[in-house]
């Protein structure tokens, strides 16, 4: 599938690029096409993969709105926890559904690695996707 990716947030669209960015409003004109992004940070990094792979945990037991049908995607960075420090940290971690964009959580060297989307999108696959400011672009995707 294509990817294209916003020059001036990092969001990463599949299929084609938006009229508008959906995370920081930027004109189509600011995506770029790179549809080895994901190949191209494992083979920079062969041994990095276990550090950053998304690992998810889908909960359909919401704690936080139980009067509602939720499903929690719970996200952890690396099956060995990602680093989060100054000049090595995971800078965000968007989710999909069905390949389109639902949510971003945007990190800082001040929390661990990590995220919980709460879905009130009913689909059939979700999509992590992470970046990290040395490595780059990673990706996993799960049935919900
Ligand atoms: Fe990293």
């Amino acid at each position: 599938m294509a990817i294209f990716i916003c020059g001036m947030c990092g969001h990463i669209e599949f299929g084609t690029a938006p009229d508008t960015c959906p995370v920081c409003m930027s004109p189509r004109e600011k995506y770029a096409q790179n549809d080895r992004v994901f190949i191209e940070s494992e083979e920079k990094s062969k041994e990095a993969a276990i550090k950053h792979i998304p690992s998810v945990t889908i909960s359909k037991e919401c704690k936080l709105i139980p009067e509602l049908s939720c499903v929690d995607i719970i996200v952890r960075i690396g099956k060995a926890l990602h680093p989060m420090e100054a000049a090595h940290f995971i800078r965000f971690i968007d989710c999909y559904v069905d390949d389109v964009y639902v949510s971003r959580v945007t990190l800082t060297p001040a929390v661990y690695a990590g995220a919980c989307f709460h879905l009130k999108t009913k689909g059939t696959t979700v999509k992590i996707v992470e970046n990290c400011t040395l490595h780059g672009y990673w990706q996993m995707e799960g049935q919900i």
